[in-house]
């Protein structure tokens, strides 16, 4: 078995959910801090107690837990041997088709490359179920979507401003034997060219804005600037037919941001109406011309927008 076949069952989503006790992927960081690695733990978990958790473990039996899994973490510095202890200096886990890397849980600055929260994988899960053909994920952090989705596109770039998180993706591209995947740091479009089947970004989510109204943002939410720059240039960088899926912010009329825009939107907001608004957008430039705003309630069972939302 491969060392990235290995992790995705070390640290794979369901064996790290149930140890941490946690319901999703976005609750593992609060999960994590409110319970302690038990004094006897079972071998089976010190993989996820190290990688996930952060917590320095036992070297010779986590030595034995991860196998083969081990040598290319510590070849990249992920996994260090200190006193007797491994110590992780990421975190490192599986979700979905992939194996990923983000700073440690307990990293603090601004700069640092966090733990996904919700919008990732309302992204994820929007992305057609079919073969992909060449995808651009703009904004990738550390590469998420395309990690987690597993080798679907013929061709996948992933570029983001941040060197530091692609730092982190092209980690997350290696341990996950995925070489497809092509890394560029680029201001959202530059340098990508066109032809992209699809097109993806998950905006960064708005700086909680002092002047913002209390409930709804009304015309135009904050962080608005970037992502109405990204719907302006997106449609000459698609193939025909090709599609572009967004999670961003969204105003109270979400329309007003795409007055004059040819083609097929669907708003799939799952936020409730009178709260700020988050959604995912699908634009496919050259359909008829159609606009539908679907509300997706969330709850237990149905944490996140998937794709039959979309239409
Ligand atoms: C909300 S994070 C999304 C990260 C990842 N795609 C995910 O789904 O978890 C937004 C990302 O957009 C990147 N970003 C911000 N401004 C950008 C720009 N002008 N061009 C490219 N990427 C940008 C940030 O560095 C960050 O990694």
């Amino acid at each position: 078995m491969s060392a990235g076949a290995l992790l995705r069952t070390l640290v794979g989503e369901r064996a790290v959910l149930a140890c941490l006790g946690a319901s999703a992927p976005s609750a593992v960081p609060a999960a994590v801090a409110a319970r302690a690695m038990p004094a006897r733990c079972p071998p089976a978990a010190l993989p996820i107690w190290l990688l996930v958790a952060g917590h320095d473990v036992d070297a010779p039996a986590a030595t034995r837990a991860l196998g083969v899994a081990l040598a290319p973490l510590a070849a990249a510095g992920l996994v260090i041997e200190r006193d007797g202890m491994l110590h992780a200096t990421a975190a490192v886990v599986a979700i979905g088709g992939g194996v990923m890397v983000f700073d440690r849980l307990d990293a603090t600055g601004v700069d640092r490359v966090p733990w996904p929260d919700d919008s990732s994988f309302h992204l994820a899960r929007s992305l057609p179920a079919r073969p992909i053909g060449a995808w651009l994920d703009v904004g990738t952090g550390a590469a998420i979507a395309p990690l987690t989705t597993g080798p679907r596109g013929a061709r996948v770039r992933a570029t983001d401003l941040n060197l530091v998180a692609l730092a982190r993706a092209a980690e997350g591209v290696a341990l996950s034997g995925r070489p497809d995947v092509e890394l560029a740091a680029a201001d959202l479009f530059d340098g990508a060219g066109g032809g992209w089947d699809l097109v993806t970004f998950n905006a960064p989510m708005p700086a909680d804005d002092p002047h913002a109204p209390a409930t709804t943002w009304h015309r135009s939410p904050p962080g608005a600037a970037l992502i109405e720059r990204f719907w302006d240039a997106a449609a000459d960088h698609l193939a025909p037919g090709g599609e572009v899926i967004a999670h961003t912010a969204i105003a109270a009329d979400p329309w007003l941001a795409h007055a004059g825009r040819a083609g097929t939107w669907t708003i799939a907001r799952y936020t409730p109406a009178a709260e700020r608004g988050f959604a995912i957008t699908r634009w496919r430039p050259d359909a008829a011309p159609a606009r539908e705003l679907v509300e997706v309630p969330l709850g237990r069972g149905r944490p996140y927008v998937t794709r039959s939302d979309l239409g």
